[in-house]
């Protein structure tokens, strides 16, 4: 039997790309499942298809770079199906730019959802966790929290802060709590990410860059197999990325 049956698990950023994919195959594997994000409609429209195919779903407006929208989604998440077992921490934005452009509103975008947000939703779960002595924490990291990429300093910068902070997180609460604690870094996953990219020259590497994009599916399978794994055994890192990627 799967270990995600009916474990209680919020996915953040799940209105769209990895964190819809993501939110339908835990569904599938008996999970209940609270999908969060900014667009009501799209998340709404998620949990329907999956409640239609038989999964147990709700959704919960929150933006992840306020503490208390977080924190109202996390009550939410425990009134609806209980303590919350599983957090996909996966809301994030990548807005490319070269540094001669000095994208600042960009760059702050990124430290308030990439940093702050994963922290708030961190923050929101983990006492819970740690008074029960379990639960899941798996933070999406990129390859490009990797290796630096073109036009993506401030980008790949925060998602090598996410790979710090989980591995902090693994040593200091995951050793001696049975708390799990993942990370997962993609490549390029075409989930239409390159066309919200703001900063013109950004948009146009974003473009060329995700040509090379898979299947946010194939995102979501490896997961599904981080997290879907007994209480004694921790998956710490699962790079996936396109064959043709180079770097
Ligand atoms: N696509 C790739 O090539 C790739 C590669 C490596 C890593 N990643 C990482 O994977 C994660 C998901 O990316 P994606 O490609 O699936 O992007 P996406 O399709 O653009 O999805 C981003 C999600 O984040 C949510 N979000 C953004 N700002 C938010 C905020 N302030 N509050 C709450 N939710 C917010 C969006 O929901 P709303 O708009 O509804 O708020 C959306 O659901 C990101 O952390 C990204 O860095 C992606």
């Amino acid at each position: 039997m799967s270990n995600l049956k009916e474990k209680v698990t919020i996915v953040t950023g799940a209105s769209s790309g990895i964190g819809a994919a993501t939110a339908r195959r835990l569904a599938e594997k008996g999970a209940r499942v609270v999908l969060a994000g900014r667009n009501e409609g799209r998340l709404a429209k998620i949990v329907e298809e999956i409640t239609t195919s038989g999964g147990i779903a709700s959704h919960h407006v929150a933006d992840a770079t306020d503490f208390e929208s977080t924190k109202t989604l996390v009550a939410f998440a425990r009134r609806t199906y209980g303590p919350v077992d599983i957090l996909v921490n996966n809301a994030g934005l990548m807005l490319f730019s070269y540094w001669k452009d000095v994208a600042i509103d960009d760059w702050n975008k990124m430290i308030d959802t990439n940093l702050r947000g994963y922290l708030h939703a961190i923050a929101a779960v983990l006492p819970s966790m740690l008074e029960r002595r379990s639960g899941r924490i798996l933070n999406m990291s990129s390859i490009a929290g990797v290796h630096v990429g073109e036009a993506a300093g401030v980008y790949g910068a925060t998602k090598f802060f996410i790979r710090g902070i989980t591995e902090s997180l693994r040593k200091e609460v995951g050793v001696g709590n049975g708390i799990q604690i993942s990370m997962v870094s993609p490549g390029v996953i075409d989930t239409g990410w390159a066309e919200k990219v703001q900063d013109e020259t950004g948009r146009k590497i974003a473009g060329e860059l995700n040509k090379q994009g898979i299947p946010p599916l194939s995102v979501a399978d490896a997961v599904i197999y981080a997290l879907d794994q007994p209480p004694e055994i921790t998956i710490n890192d699962i790079v996936v990325h396109p064959t043709r990627q180079d770097w």
